[in-house]
């Protein structure tokens, strides 16, 4: 498609935002549909003047990433009924410069885990209890799940157990609770580049029969689903649940119905 200017233009905001593999699986989905649209990353460390940068600027869709998905809520219009539950957002819909937010990391997380396992009534453990722990826990808990959450501090599980009405909390080192889990899912970032060498939990921590599934994806193959395949669990990569934020973005930001094999094509292909 050549670039004009009626050329539509979304992108991802972030800090670092290099290593995002999110600009390749749109753009192969904006070239699969032949549609007029581009998608770029930029770099930010001024949330403020950037969200307001794009707003009058017409950029369609903005896909919003680390560190910024909590304090961009402060800059828009409208918060759909999932962000104000999750308390942080991903995407941002610019409908004549008013800006409307949404979050896709939890049916992301939700879709990826469902290519691997059926969720409703099983024991789930989250480890971490950050922001994202807040959105796959709020997943969890719509797909009826029993939500254990398990993390280095104490109190951050405490309170976010309380706030979702979850099933539990326990430190990082309760063996007993994750073993006894039928699916583990790591939220935290031990494990991701330059730390590959390290697992938020120890092997002996894991069974045979459970689904384990690490959100970080740089290593695709973390230490955690290395140890998990060591011993035949099943293991659902981060970088399906990218894959699986991506589309609903692509289908608000253009109206058109995401091209899921030509989008999945191009992070194979990355
Ligand atoms: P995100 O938005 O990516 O979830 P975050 O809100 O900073 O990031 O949360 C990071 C999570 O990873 C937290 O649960 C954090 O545990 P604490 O509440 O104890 O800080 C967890 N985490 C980060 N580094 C960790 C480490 N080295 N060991 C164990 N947990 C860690």
């Amino acid at each position: 498609m050549k670039i004009t200017s009626k050329t539509k233009v979304c992108c991802i905001i972030g800090d670092p935002v290099e290593h995002s593999i999110s600009p390749q699986i749109h753009n192969a989905g904006y070239q699969a549909l032949g549609i007029d649209f581009v998608y770029l990353a930029f770099k930010v460390s001024n949330l403020k003047k950037s969200i307001e940068g794009l707003r009058v600027l017409g950029v369609k869709g903005i896909v919003v990433t680390i560190p910024h998905k909590i304090e961009v809520l402060k800059y828009v219009d409208k918060l759909d009924k999932d962000v104000k539950a999750i308390g942080a957002a991903n995407t941002i819909v610019n409908e004549q410069k008013k800006l409307i937010a949404y979050n896709t990391d939890w049916s992301g997380a939700i879709l990826a885990l469902k290519e691997k396992a059926s969720i409703a009534q099983k024991k789930v453990a989250v480890l971490g209890a950050g922001g994202a722990a807040r959105a796959i826990v709020y997943g969890l808990k719509k797909e009826n799940a029993s939500v254990f959450v398990c993390n280095r501090t104490i109190k951050n599980a405490e309170e976010l157990a309380k706030e979702f009405s979850l099933d539990g909390f326990a430190s990082l080192n309760n063996k007993e609770m994750i073993k006894s889990a039928d699916i583990i899912i790591n939220t935290t970032s031990v494990g991701m580049h330059p730390q590959e060498n390290s697992s938020p939990i120890p092997k002996e921590f894991l069974n045979s029969n459970q689904v384990v599934f690490d959100i970080v994806y740089t290593p695709k193959e973390t230490q955690l689903l290395q140890m998990a395949q060591s011993i035949g669990s099943q293991v659902v990569y981060g970088d399906t649940m990218s894959i699986n934020t991506a589309f609903p973005q692509f289908e608000l930001f253009t109206g058109y119905k995401a091209p899921v094999s030509a989008m999945r094509k191009a992070l194979i292909n990355d």
